[in-house]
């Protein structure tokens, strides 16, 4: 292992939210190194920070002190324009609600941000097309999301964290609206597709038998990274 093989570098990360006359400590200084191809269950109870730490490391959101690094870069003060275009080739995201549009085709939402990131629409298409099929949904490439189920949502939204081929892949309790079978289906395919492309995943679920399954763990508390397992 080298340097460069750190995908996710933060250091001393504090994240504050003023509401109104109160300020919340969401991050209370977080060092954190992950490397390229862990995969990372991020656990912890409601309100301890999961979401704020991966909005910051998904550029989605800026710390209000320390520093974030992604594949070597310093993210921690980029533009807004700057954050969203590394962004688009850096990071993909599965949330709990799949934000696909309703207007679009699967295979639309797949292509979206290679269209966004200015990509050539043919070699989308074929990207977008394998993408679909290893995730079960070849037969439904031309569906809107209203005509999927809520897993087949899931597995569009996927496919669409992955067009870009980003180093890293942010999930945030990706299967919390789920009933069992397709969750556990959305999480192997995760998986399986992070495994054969490399790809660096940091995933958070309150299911800690999921996390345990993972190599790496991560919990969280009051800000803090208080526990880690797996063999950093
Ligand atoms: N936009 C925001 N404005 C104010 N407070 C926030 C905001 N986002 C999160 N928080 C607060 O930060 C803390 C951590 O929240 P969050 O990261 O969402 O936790 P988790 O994902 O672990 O449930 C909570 O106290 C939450 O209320
Ligand atoms: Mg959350």
């Amino acid at each position: 292992m080298t340097a460069s093989d750190v995908v996710i570098h933060l250091e001393k990360v504090h994240k504050v939210y003023q509401v109104e006359s109160q300020k919340v400590l969401a991050l209370r200084g977080v060092d954190l190194k992950v490397r390229r191809g862990q995969v990372v269950g991020v656990t912890g109870r409601s309100g301890s920070g999961k979401s704020t730490l991966l909005h910051v490391i998904g550029t989605l959101d800026t710390p209000s002190a320390g520093k974030v690094q992604l594949v070597g870069e310093d993210v921690s003060h980029l533009s807004d324009q700057a954050s969203s275009s590394f962004r688009n080739k850096t990071v993909g995201f599965v949330f709990q609600s799949n934000n696909l549009l309703p207007e679009f085709t699967a295979i639309e939402n797949v292509m979206m941000p290679g269209l966004i990131g200015g990509g050539s629409k043919s070699a989308l298409l074929d990207r977008a097309r394998g993408l679909l099929s290893s995730v079960g949904l070849g037969a439904r490439m031309h569906h809107r999301p209203a005509e999927l189920s809520g897993g087949e949502q899931q597995r569009v939204a996927i496919a669409r964290a992955l067009i870009m081929e980003p180093p890293i892949l942010l999930a945030d309790e990706p299967t919390g609206n789920l009933d069992t079978k397709s969750g556990e289906m959305v999480e192997a395919l995760l998986f399986e597709l992070g495994r054969r492309n490399q790809v660096t995943i940091l995933l958070v679920t309150h299911d800690l038998e999921l996390a345990k399954r993972m190599p790496y763990q991560v919990d969280m508390e009051d800000g803090n990274i208080v526990h880690f397992g797996g063999s950093w």
